[in-house]
């Protein structure tokens, strides 16, 4: 007897991917790592979100009767935030922890049988854990869809969303467009998921700018850059680069992922945006920051029309209602 692997595989995709109204559905999925869906997938994501920007009264009850768990073993304010007020604002309701001595975690229980329980009460859950693969661990022991809200210095797939839902209403779409990240690249996970998605895209130019020990992880240059053959420059200032970039992706020095405070200290101030420098910028160089900012945006850029942070953060709710609704099935 021969087996179909094929046939197999694509009966299981199509599963999956199964189409309601023309709409590939996600129901059911995880999103762990950027390379979990595909451009198709996400662009049904980008596409809801943007009508729900345009129209978000009309969703208000599409989650009644439907709970979303946060689990947060690590500070958050944005990516905690956002996800309940997006539950909220589609008429679900919210359970969960933001401070993991306040759950059994404290008790020394495990990550999987914490999930398992929480499966019990919830439809889909949000984690951010300080161990890099936590999430995807857990994934493995539920079948209700589990978002990534962020692993150690790894990945953070959700705020890639915010990102990319704020690039496409500033600019239209991703392509063709010179991204500058500037800040603390070796830890920041929110550069190491927005690269590993933009590096599917046509036309794009990485220059990265950091100070030498703070570069991007080699798994990045080297399994995400370069195999996708995006040009990119690894640079150490920040001035002479302004003037070529669509978007500067500003980061903080990730303090608590360092060993030592001495090395934080002596690179948390290398690079600092203001109005000074700005003017090395286009008129249209739109300055993006997963945020919470330590001091490497001044104040006084904040009134600069390019400086596009707190309508991201505002982005990162109706993005996140989106991947709510696909991930429950719902649209
Ligand atoms: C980021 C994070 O947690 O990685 N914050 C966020 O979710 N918006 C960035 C950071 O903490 O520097």
């Amino acid at each position: 007897m021969q087996v179909d692997l094929n046939g197999v595989i694509n009966h299981k995709y199509k599963q999956f991917n199964a189409k309601k109204e023309g709409h590939i559905l996600l129901k059911g999925r995880s999103l762990i790592d950027p390379s979990d869906f595909t451009r198709d997938e996400f662009r049904e994501i980008f596409d809801l979100a943007h009508q729900i920007v345009e129209n978000p009264e009309s969703y208000r009850k599409s989650c009644n009767g439907k709970i979303l768990a946060t689990l947060f073993y690590e500070p958050s304010t944005r990516t905690r935030f956002s996800f309940e007020a997006a539950m909220l604002r589609l008429g679900g309701q919210v359970i969960g922890f933001s401070e993991p001595n306040s759950s059994s975690a404290a008790k020394g229980e495990s990550i999987a049988d914490t999930i398992r329980t929480i499966e019990c009460y919830a439809d889909i859950a949000v984690m951010r854990h300080p161990k890099e693969g936590a999430p995807k661990v857990a994934s493995q022991y539920i079948s209700m869809p589990l978002i990534n809200a962020g692993d150690g210095g790894h990945q953070h797939p959700t705020q890639t969303l915010t990102d990319i839902l704020t690039i496409e209403r500033l600019k239209g779409n991703v392509e063709n467009k010179v991204y500058g990240f500037c800040g603390d690249l070796k830890f920041g996970r929110t550069v190491h998921s927005l690269i590993k998605f933009l590096s599917n895209y046509k036309g794009v130019r990485f220059i990265l700018i950091s100070p030498e020990e703070l570069r991007v992880p080699e798994y990045i240059r080297e399994e995400v850059i370069k195999k996708s053959g995006i040009p990119f420059e690894e640079v150490i200032e920040m001035e002479p680069y302004m003037g070529q970039l669509d978007f500067l992706y500003m980061t903080r020095v990730q303090r608590e992922r360092f060993f030592n405070e001495e090395d934080y200290i002596r690179l948390k101030d290398r690079f600092i945006l203001d109005a000074d420098k700005m003017k090395y910028a286009k008129k249209e160089t739109y300055i993006l920051h997963p945020l919470p900012r330590v001091n490497e945006i001044s104040t006084d850029v904040d009134a600069d029309p390019r400086a596009q942070y707190f309508v991201q953060a505002k982005n990162g709710m109706y993005v996140r209602m989106a991947l709510i609704l696909k991930l429950l099935g719902i649209y």
